[in-house]
């Protein structure tokens, strides 16, 4: 049996899109990080295994960047929706935009830069905010620290809180993602028909079936979007 709608539940997937008008670099737009780098040698085991002194210096250099940066109208936007509904927040970024922008209630699907942790199979967390990883730092354990990003091949630990929220929800926004990994792509197909559905971004490669597809810059977008919502709940923006 499928669980029930919860009627004042918003579900937001967020993407590389929503914090690209902060200046942090998208994935697989022309000056995306995927065009420049290569995902094998810098975002998965392979490549930790080859090169793990080249990993640690790609990562401590996003690392930097995402703290230097700052929240824009878009994660603001999708912040104020709090003043109305009970708003999850699912984002493949590793960044902390979401946070910073008053959002209390994010799942990062994909790790957060802010951390790293041991190499063991159950490995503890530390928090490092902006600070570098370098070799030979070993963790209580005694393994290397590494980031704590989920590379291409490695378990999602939240995927099923994930699915379970977008499965309960009555407004599902999808924002700033080509929807191009699996298998955070793959919870939209949980979303209800009956819940009113959005995707806002530049352009579109994938259609998920029942989205309404408002194109745009989402720092331009969302902020219209959540006022109509807000007011859709008798709130004002
Ligand atoms: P992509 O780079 O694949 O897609 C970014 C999307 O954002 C594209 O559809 C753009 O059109 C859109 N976009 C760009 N600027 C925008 C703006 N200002 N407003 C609205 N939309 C905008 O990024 P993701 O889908 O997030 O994983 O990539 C998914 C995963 O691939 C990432 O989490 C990352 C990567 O490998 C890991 O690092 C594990």
């Amino acid at each position: 049996m499928k669980p029930d709608v919860q009627p004042n539940k918003v579900v937001v997937l967020s993407g590389a899109g929503v914090s690209a008008e902060s200046g942090l670099p998208t994935f697989r737009d022309s000056n995306g990080l995927w065009n420049t780098f290569s995902w094998q040698e810098l975002a998965s085991p392979d490549g930790w295994k080859r090169h793990p002194e080249a990993v640690l210096a790609f990562y401590n250099e996003r690392r930097l960047q995402a703290w230097q940066a700052k929240p824009n109208a878009a994660h603001a936007a999708i912040a104020s929706l709090e003043a109305a509904y009970e708003v999850v927040v699912i984002t493949q970024n590793v960044d902390e935009l979401h946070e910073r922008a008053g959002s209390s209630n994010v799942i990062h699907l994909h790790g957060q830069l802010a951390y790293a942790r041991g190499t063991s199979e159950m490995p503890k967390r530390y928090r490092i905010e902006d600070a570098p990883i370098s070799m030979g730092q070993l963790c209580e354990e005694g393994t290397q620290l590494r980031p704590d990003i989920v590379w291409f091949g490695e378990e999602i630990q939240f995927f099923r809180e994930a699915r379970m929220h977008v499965a309960t929800a009555a407004r599902v926004l999808v924002v700033g993602t080509s929807l191009s990994v699996y298998p955070a792509a793959a919870l939209l197909n949980v979303a209800r028909s009956r819940a009113q559905k959005v995707l806002v971004t530049l352009d579109v490669d994938k259609w998920p079936f029942g989205f309404t597809f408002l194109r745009g810059k989402a720092t331009q977008v969302l902020p219209n979007l959540a006022a109509r919502w807000l007011s859709e709940a008798g709130r004002v923006a």
